[in-house]
């Protein structure tokens, strides 16, 4: 394994800009406020932040939908500030990844408004344009991944013909099969790979590439949105072998540049195509999708877990989160008595663990009265709780803080032992120091019902318990351990294998008897 192989154990925590810290009072957060906060970030033990899309955007999709590739929006500041933002988190061992938005635009950029503008105009293959179907209506079945945009096909009156957008009608799909296309997006690459960036996550990687002659999808998978699962039956617009060609030359250039990695979004449920999009020459590492899916049970995270790596090529690594600007928050779909569990659970796996902000802390979902998100994800997206005032902004957030704010917040949790965000400190701080968990290997254990438990190289056990009851298990050959880690703060010294009701344990195992 390559020495410089950094994002291998990294612990990646992830800003949204626009909920995260606002220097300039307008109620939005920005570049500067990352600046302001890196202290928080520092102390955490992250590795590295991943940046949601800060790129100039109409915003649509909050960023998700970008009009120009090598800009900030002037809502979230300049080129200057983002150059400052890498210089003062490098200073501090920490480094920047950004977002990568490649499967679409936005119906602002200028290749999509050119590309709008005449059937013969250069850029029209740029973006995936197709006449209605006989006797009209849009070309074929696909539909929009967002439930309340339905077909994924907008009729443009202009030239009499309908383009592709996955999301919403303001995010036209790029036609990846075009050489144009690839070449203008591999200079994006190096304009961010330049800037010193390291590393992407990339958007819905696996949906790059569709179908040349736009079929219908099958029925069977023609009503199923962000995730595959169908074990046999393919869909025509998305997960395409093709789509691996584009990430292989994405590998190929980030090879170029040493040390820089791509963490892909793939949500398809099914492990072994998943398990395809990453490791070998394909991306570094992708989210483990089904994981931040499970109900809170310890044999449903088990086979979560080993179902992946039991699929992985060798010596490949997923990325766990337990939350996303997508996924509800951990405290709002687990309680709050689990999110120690949970967080130990995402920090002692083997492979990249990301915490979005906020979840250190506990934040949980609050979606304002009036929705701002086309798709339902304001609840998770709402701004950081930094002290008992909210100190987010000294304007009006673009989102209301989540009520309960005063009491859940970065002030109150800093100095507290108990503390959530106390315990993902230990726990990081655990991990870096621990070749066991940085580079050792996994394998999970035989326990009663309610306990997932795992081995970390030879002899460090991690122990789960998903019930509010106390729980005994077993290790053959041991009968105790060494506390090396709890979620609990009262716990030292040599104990036996029982965990207190919702705690998390690691335990050095002696010699087997
Ligand atoms: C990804 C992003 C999501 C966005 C979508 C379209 O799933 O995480 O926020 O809406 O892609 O870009």
């Amino acid at each position: 394994m390559a020495a410089d192989e950094w994002w291998r154990d990294a612990v990646v925590y992830q800003v949204y800009p626009r909920s995260f810290a606002d220097s300039d009072g307008d109620g939005i957060g920005d570049l500067r406020g990352v600046v302001d906060r890196l202290d928080h970030v520092e102390r955490l033990g992250a590795d590295a932040i991943w940046l949601s899309p800060f790129y100039p955007s109409p915003q649509v999709d909050f960023g998700y939908d970008i009009s120009d590739y090598e800009s900030v929006d002037p809502e979230y500041g300049t080129l200057d500030d983002f150059d400052d933002l890498v210089a003062e988190a490098g200073r501090r061992g920490l480094r920047i990844v950004v977002d990568l938005v490649m499967n679409h635009t936005s119906d602002e950029h200028a290749w999509f408004v050119e590309s709008r503008s005449d059937r013969s105009n250069p850029k029209r293959d740029w973006y995936i344009w197709a006449d209605p179907r006989p006797g009209g209506g849009p070309p074929n079945n696909w539909l929009s991944s967002f439930e309340k945009c339905g077909a994924a096909w907008t009729f443009d009156d202009r030239t009499g013909q309908y383009y592709l957008h996955s999301f919403t009608a303001g995010q036209p799909d790029l036609n990846w099969r075009n050489p144009d296309v690839r070449a203008a997006m591999g200079k994006v690459w190096r304009f961010w790979l330049d800037r010193g960036v390291a590393g992407f996550r990339i958007d819905v990687a696996h949906r790059l590439m569709k179908d040349p002659d736009l079929r219908d999808n099958p029925p069977e998978v023609a009503h199923a949105r962000r995730h595959f699962s169908h074990p046999v039956v393919r869909q025509r617009n998305l997960d395409l072998p093709e789509t691996h060609d584009v990430l292989r030359e994405l590998r190929e250039v980030l090879d170029g540049y040493g040390d820089r990695f791509a963490l892909g979004e793939v949500p398809i449920s099914d492990d072994a195509r998943l398990a395809e999009y990453f490791g070998g020459d394909g991306m570094q590492t992708a989210f483990h999708i089904a994981f931040w899916e499970q109900p809170w049970d310890a044999s449903a995270f088990r086979a979560c877990v080993d179902g992946l790596a039991g699929r992985m090529r060798p010596g490949s690594l997923p990325t766990y989160a337990l939350a996303t600007h997508d996924i509800s928050r951990t405290v709002s779909r687990y309680g709050a008595a689990r999110a120690g569990v949970a967080a130990m659970m995402m920090l002692t796996l083997r492979g990249v663990a990301c915490v979005y902000y906020g979840e250190e802390i506990g934040m949980s979902d609050a979606p304002p009265d009036e929705a701002r998100d086309v798709d339902g994800r304001d609840g998770q997206r709402t701004p950081m709780q930094w002290d008992d005032t909210g100190g987010f902004t000294t304007g009006e957030p673009w989102l209301p803080m989540a009520p309960g704010h005063g009491e859940v917040n970065v002030g109150r949790q800093l100095d507290d032992p108990d503390s959530l965000l106390s315990l993902y400190r230990r726990v990081i701080a655990y991990r870096r120091g621990s070749e066991d968990l940085r580079r050792g290997g996994y394998r999970s254990l035989d326990t009663p019902p309610g306990v997932f438990a795992y081995l970390r190289g030879e002899n460090l056990l991690v122990a789960l318990n998903f019930t509010g009851r106390p729980a005994s298990f077993t290790v053959p050959g041991h009968t105790e351990g060494r506390v090396e880690l709890s979620t609990r703060t009262d716990r030292t010294g040599v104990v036996p294998l029982r965990l207190e009701p919702d705690e998390g344990l690691v335990l050095r195992l002696g010699p087997v008897r």
